[in-house]
């Protein structure tokens, strides 16, 4: 296609997009209104803005209308894959916004074109730093279910680095429209489709070989409402693009005098994933998920339609978009969440560990006596973030990296803990409790929690929701009995003492895990292994973890599951452990939205219909063919 083709097109396209263009939301900050969309959320497509030789690629999809899909997705080298000119075309009609995949690592290459050991050693300091992953299209942070296909390596001839598991291309999306031209032309090309915000994900569920990525990290406006009102709210609120990160909210939470419910990590996408998958945090034990606090959405749907999603407006999404995962119904490209006034936060922390006084038992009856309060603190609004982990043989470190009490003083914080403190001291373990108040929920994260460390590939992580029934008379041992099993092993335990507190102020109809609202803690168990370790290796580590120590987990907490966005990616019966009761519906809505399974997330809902070619047992990557089962 001629150079002066492309530029007409783009020409095209941009007037097309003016031409969408409606004016544009004000800044005011004061109430009341109803969601109004950020300016490039006007910015849309519409049949009438394709040229007419490009509907068949870019158009709208119609379920009744479509051809049947073949049984795999087009893979690059397939006859049927895009040509050349296709992709520029695409190109040409984004406005310049595709972006052809380059793996992060490859300067570390001698074979490859971008070879620079400059550049590599850049990359090699920074990998274990979300960041680097966060701003880069088509990473994601647990490159293990990539493929490893290029990892950071100081030796330039190690091996060769290829794409493995990383889409082939992303759309660096600016405007909903052209979040609407990617997923139309996935559709209409049979392309495998992926959603890649800041690839926190566990399961590398925003990674694809051969895929067309979305890439919604450049969608990330903060728009504050002092007084917003509509439907039944009327209070503060935030409008939030789906790539804005954690601390960028608390810090404008922060600025306004107000609290939201956000995670513990400073990057992960608080629009995105996190509200998609439920989204635990600091302050849920007081005012829950933060898929709670939704008011409205901002949406593309798998036929490229661009939507509000409400209460009133596609209500069965709205329910199904809090809580059952992203990358599954649709692209959402911007929230509408409620902000709570300002609270204090007083937060505790202390270390013990196994010592000549206390023997293993007597650290692990320390554990159980913690246990013991779960319920208690938790109803108090409380949350507790904690690591259990050996040292040695037959010796373990517990460390409180901190409690969290949210709107209470130290005066209220030393009441609540003391019993337990006490029950410490009585079995003889020895602490030093930090005590500190803050003022807000940002003061209290900024002094709490340190920057994550991700990237790495010599572990494997599960996880469980534990009833608040386990932290009470016998069930109280047996849990501990099964906590302590794995950690004897070799496991790490990253506690959280939390609930999804019930708030009737919250709109908590929505499609959270169910297990979650019976919870009084959620437990992530690592299984780590040396590096440089064998796939052998890794795969008896991940199937310990799998099948002994999480099955007696499992257990101990029936009918119970686990959150999805920290999970097991060998979870067996994921869909009962993700999503509870709720799966069957669920799985409608599925069939009802995305008949030809546009989206497609590893233990996403409907997942189970597809598969990866090239899987190695216990070690599964994206990096394969994606396939219908039939
Ligand atoms: C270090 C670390 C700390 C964490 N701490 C917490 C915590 O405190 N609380 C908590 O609840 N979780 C926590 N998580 C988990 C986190 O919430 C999930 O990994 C979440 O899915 C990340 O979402 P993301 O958009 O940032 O990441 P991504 O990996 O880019 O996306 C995650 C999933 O959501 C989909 N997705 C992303 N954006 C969109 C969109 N706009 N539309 C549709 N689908 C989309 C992707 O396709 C993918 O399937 C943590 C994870 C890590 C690695
Ligand atoms: C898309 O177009 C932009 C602007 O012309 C260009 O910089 C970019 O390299 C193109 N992308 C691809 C994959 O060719
Ligand atoms: C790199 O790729 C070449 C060509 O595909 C292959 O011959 C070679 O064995 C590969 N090297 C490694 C270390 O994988
Ligand atoms: C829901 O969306 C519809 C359609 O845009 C809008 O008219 C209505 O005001 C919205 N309601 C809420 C509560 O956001
Ligand atoms: C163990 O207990 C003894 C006697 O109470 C005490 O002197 C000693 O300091 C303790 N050791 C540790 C490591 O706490
Ligand atoms: C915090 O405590 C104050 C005073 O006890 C109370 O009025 C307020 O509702 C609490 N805030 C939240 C979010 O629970
Ligand atoms: C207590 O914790 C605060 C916050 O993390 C820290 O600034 C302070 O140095 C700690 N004090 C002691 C004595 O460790
Ligand atoms: C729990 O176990 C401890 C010792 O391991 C025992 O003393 C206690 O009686 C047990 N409690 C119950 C309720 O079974």
């Amino acid at each position: 296609m001629a150079a002066t083709t492309l530029r007409s097109l783009t020409i095209a396209a941009a007037a097309a997009a003016v031409a969408t263009f409606t004016s544009p939301t004000s800044a005011t900050l004061t109430g009341p209104r109803c969601p109004s969309r950020f300016a490039w959320e006007n910015i849309q497509l519409t049949s009438q803005s394709l040229a007419k030789q490009d509907a068949a690629l870019f158009g709208f999809g119609n379920a009744h209308l479509d051809p049947p899909q073949p049984r795999c997705k087009s893979f690059p080298g397939d006859p049927s894959w895009p040509s050349d000119a296709t992709w520029s075309r695409f190109n040409a009609t984004l406005g310049g916004a595709l972006i052809k995949t380059v793996p992060l690592a490859a300067p570390c290459y001698r074979h490859r074109p971008e070879y620079d050991p400059a550049a590599c050693q850049r990359v090699r300091e920074a990998w274990s730093t979300p960041r680097l992953h966060v701003d880069d299209p088509s990473s994601a942070m647990f490159p293990l279910y990539q493929g490893r296909t290029c990892m950071p390596t100081e030796d330039p001839d190690a091996g060769n680095c290829t794409l493995g598991g990383y889409a082939t291309y992303s759309v660096r999306a600016e405007n909903a429209r052209q979040v609407q031209l990617a997923v139309n032309f996935a559709r209409n090309a049979n392309l495998r489709l992926v959603v890649k915000n800041t690839g926190h994900d566990f399961a590398d569920k925003s990674v694809g070989a051969g895929a067309l990525s979305v890439w919604t990290r450049g969608l990330n406006d903060v728009r504050f409402w002092r007084d917003y009102s509509c439907g039944g709210y009327r209070g503060p609120a935030f409008k939030l693009g789906s790539g804005v990160l954690t601390e960028d909210v608390y810090k404008a939470a922060e600025e306004n005098g107000v609290t939201v419910v956000g995670g513990e990590c400073r990057t992960v996408g608080i629009a995105g994933g996190f509200i998609a998958g439920g989204g635990h945090s600091p302050v849920s034990s007081l005012v829950g998920m933060g898929a709670d606090q939704v008011l409205s959405m901002e949406v593309v749907l798998p036929d490229g339609r661009f939507v509000t999603v409400n209460e009133t407006s596609y209500p069965d999404l709205f329910w199904a978009l809090r809580g059952a995962g992203g990358g599954t119904y649709g692209v959402v490209t911007s929230i509408t969440i409620r902000a709570y006034p300002r609270i204090p936060v007083t937060t505790m922390s202390f270390v013990y560990a196994t010592n000549p006084n206390v023997t293993a038992d007597t650290f692990f009856a320390g554990l159980g006596a913690y246990m013991k309060y779960f319920d208690k603190f938790t109803a108090a609004g409380a949350y507790g973030y904690f690591l259990v982990v050996g040292i040695g043989p037959g010796q373990y470190l517990f460390s409180m990296m901190p409690f969290w009490a949210n709107n209470m003083t130290k005066a209220e914080v030393t009441a609540l803990v003391t019993p337990y403190l006490d029950d410490l001291a009585n079995l003889g373990i020895q602490v030093t409790p930090n005590i500190t108040e803050y003022s807000s929920l940002f003061q209290a994260y900024q002094g709490s929690f340190g920057p994550e460390t991700v990237g790495a590939t010599d572990s494997h992580a599960a996880s469980r929701l534990f009833p608040r029934e386990n932290f009470r008379g016998a069930r109280l041992n047996a849990t501990l009995a099964a906590v302590r099993h794995a950690i004897e092993g070799g496991g790490i335990l990253i506690g959280y003492n939390i609930r999804a507190a019930p708030n009737p102020n919250a709109n908590q109809y929505n499609s959270v895990n169910p297990a979650w609202r019976k919870a009084a803690a959620f437990f992530i168990l690592g299984a780590a292994w040396p590096a440089g370790a064998s796939d052998a290796q890794i795969q008896q580590a991940s199937k310990t973890l799998t099948t002994d120590w999480m099955e007696k987990w499992r257990a101990v907490t029936p009918g119970s599951g686990t959150y999805l966005s920290e999970a097991d990616i060998n979870e067996p019966d994921f869909q009962r452990s993700f999503y509870g009761e709720y799966y069957p519906r669920l799985y409608a809505l599925k069939k009802k939205y995305d008949p030809k399974g546009v989206f497609y997330a590893p233990t996403g809902v409907g997942s189970e219909d597809w598969y990866v070619t090239n899987q190695k047992k216990w070690i599964p990557t994206q990096n394969g063919r994606l396939c219908r089962r039939r």
